[in-house]
């Protein structure tokens, strides 16, 4: 596994770096074939989202990407809890991305046959390698527990689920939640932390620099072996690095 980690004074450069990313994939894809790229939720994303929302329109090739979710709350799509709601709001009515590209999690639905209809949709839609869809880039966060996506820490953590898509629940709030699991994430080519703010940074330099306890989180168990990590953080969520 590569390892990259970039640190940045402003969300503009952050933003900058993750749509360089986007459109790096957009340009080493075979003709023909769409780049598959799967969002994270939260609050971090929105500041990126709104930013990416305001670039030319030339500057991603949204056509080519299909979208999507990393995880979904399992509520409906019009909630202001939706990981959806708040792409679409954010970034994808803004941007010429065709609505037949957005592939997104149907959090109304019942969360166990949800997560079996979405594993399906992506494995038809993604090609494999070692058998299991490769999604070309995959975007999480960090919650303050070490969590990304909905793979809490935890003994019934989901992160080695058989499965590419789970069920679970929000520790704290008990919310249903729909996830990829470690299994579908580390079998991506390439993963990007998008991490903000001086309240994650003991978290970031717990995984960053295997501090006692950080190989329980889910965070630090995001390890593709062929693949690519790459952290970007922001001055105040690096400051402990
Ligand atoms: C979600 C996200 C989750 C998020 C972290 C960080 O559904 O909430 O996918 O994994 O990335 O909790 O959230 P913040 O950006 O709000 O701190």
């Amino acid at each position: 596994m590569e390892r990259i980690i970039r640190v940045f004074p402003t969300a503009d450069e952050l933003a900058d770096s993750f749509a360089s990313m986007i459109s790096l994939h957009v340009m080493k894809k075979p003709p023909g074939r769409k780049i598959s790229l799967t969002l994270s939720g939260g609050s971090t994303p929105k500041a990126i989202f709104e930013i990416m929302a305001g670039y030319d329109k030339d500057r991603i090739h949204w056509p080519e990407v299909m979208i999507f979710w990393s995880d979904e709350r399992c509520v409906a799509p019009g909630s202001d809890e939706s990981n959806y709601r708040m792409a679409h709001e954010r970034l994808l009515k803004r941007v010429d991305i065709p609505g037949a590209n957005i592939y997104r999690i149907r959090g109304e639905n019942d969360p166990a046959a949800e997560a079996a209809r979405y594993s399906d949709t992506v494995t038809q839609l993604i090609p494999p390698a070692n058998g299991i869809p490769r999604f070309d880039l995959i975007m999480l966060g960090i919650g303050d527990d070490g969590h990304t996506a909905s793979l809490f820490p935890g003994p019934a953590g989901l992160f080695h689920s058989g499965k590419l898509y789970d069920t679970g629940q929000h520790p704290l709030t008990g919310q249903s939640r729909i996830t990829a699991t470690g299994r579908l994430i580390n079998n991506a080519g390439e993963i990007c932390f998008l991490v903000t703010g001086a309240s994650k940074a003991e978290r970031v330099a717990q995984i960053l620099h295997k501090k006692p306890g950080w190989a329980e989180l889910p965070a630090s168990m995001v390890a593709p072996p062929g693949g690519r990590v790459t952290w970007l953080l922001d001055t105040a969520a690096a400051s402990l690095l």
